[in-house]
């Protein structure tokens, strides 16, 4: 039931082009720039006169929200915060009738998740849960669901489920823009044309596999991994990080590349990898600096660039023109990194010690 491969979790890396397609099957039209998601219930009224779009998951899920964040806010030009669900707290000067809270949960059970949904509706705050389960608890309770229809995952480590939840929330973001009168259609149209490109730009990092396996062979022994991204960057380097350290056991952390020389680089050594994102929407040339401040330290670097960003004297890997989406793409570099890794170490991908699919404790 493994379709050949070793792990669910490969597997599931490489049913990421089916799972996109899936996603924006039918409900986008790069034509007319428009976007028709089914089943939303949100009166246009209510999406004109919100104020605050907040985002509140878990682990991957969060760091889907961390990117859609900030298309919603460039799209919609409305303001949008994004809560760890266990850190969630009905704020005092907030109005409920002009919030709309956004859960995101792949197995749609995550009980985190599901009491900041239920904390946020008891005080009359408008939910919308974006789910790859049909008929899951936050389906079910929110007042609107919107599905990721990436197909079952397996693996514990979710992979191509973030890609569809980024996707699907980039959707809503041009839902709202449209509705508020936001929507700069030129903008849209490159958006929608990049969505529809994905999967192929996905399939091409897939079918890097093996160089990329040998670059995680070769790293493999590093003594903690540092991942490093700006912007649209940042959540993939927090999630590329994560995908590491649960499945490798190996210390591994993602900063926004800035953040760098305010502490972490003391860190920086010969035995630590630095994993470094350089694409549009990353500020790439910002970061170009943080590389060179790494590798001046000896640090070995992995980039994963963009045309235009790349350097003959490195190890790294090409992200094909997607404009906002190319973190997207970098990102199944990492999800491959990371599964090479463990790989070469042995671990129990697909069981990693400690963890749960579906956290349904707090
Ligand atoms: C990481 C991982 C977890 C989940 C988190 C939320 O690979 O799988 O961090 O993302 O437990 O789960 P969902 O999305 O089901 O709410």
């Amino acid at each position: 039931e493994k379709g050949g491969y070793d792990h669910y979790m490969l597997k599931e890396i490489f049913e990421q082009p089916t799972a996109l397609r899936q996603a924006i099957a039918g409900r986008i039209d790069p034509i007319e720039g428009r976007v028709e998601l089914e089943g939303l219930s949100i009166p246009d009224g209510f999406l004109e006169g919100v104020d605050e779009i907040q985002f509140v998951a878990c682990g991957t899920s969060y760091h889907a929200c961390l990117y859609a964040k900030q298309l919603m806010e460039e799209f919609a030009d409305v303001r949008a915060t994004v809560e760890f669900a266990s850190e969630y707290a009905v704020g005092s000067g907030r109005n409920p009738e002009r919030t709309l809270v956004v859960g995101v949960s792949q197995s749609g059970e995550t009980a985190d998740t599901l009491r900041a949904l239920r904390m946020a509706s008891r005080v009359g705050i408008r939910t919308l849960g974006v789910t790859n389960t049909v008929g899951s608890t936050m389906a079910r309770e929110c007042d609107d669901a919107l599905y990721i229809r990436a197909g079952p995952e397996i693996g514990v480590a979710a992979t191509k489920t973030f890609a569809s939840q980024v996707i699907v929330l980039a959707m809503f973001a041009l839902t709202v823009a449209d509705v508020r009168g936001e929507l700069d259609p030129r903008a849209a149209r490159k958006l929608l044309e990049n969505l529809q490109d994905l999967p192929g730009a996905v399939q091409s990092v897939l079918d890097n596999n093996d160089a990329i396996e040998e670059v995680a062979d070769a790293y493999a022994g590093g003594e903690a991994f540092f991942f490093i991204g700006r912007r649209l960057g940042g959540p993939v380097a927090l999630e590329g990080a994560l995908k590491l350290k649960e499945i490798s056991y190996d210390h591994a952390e993602g900063f926004p590349a800035g953040e760098l020389k305010h502490g972490p680089l003391a860190l920086v050594t010969e035995e630590t990898p630095v994993l470094a994102i350089l694409t549009d929407g990353t500020r790439p040339d910002e970061t170009r600096n943080n590389v060179k401040e790494v590798q001046s330290r000896g640090a070995p670097v992995i980039t994963l660039a963009a045309e235009g960003y790349q350097s003959d004297d490195e190890v790294g890997f090409d992200v094909p023109d997607l404009g906002l989406l190319e973190p997207l793409v970098a990102n199944v570099y990492l999800q491959l990194f990371a599964y090479h890794v463990a790989d070469s170490k042995g671990r129990a991908i697909d069981r990693p010690r400690n963890l749960a699919k579906s956290v349904t404790v707090e």
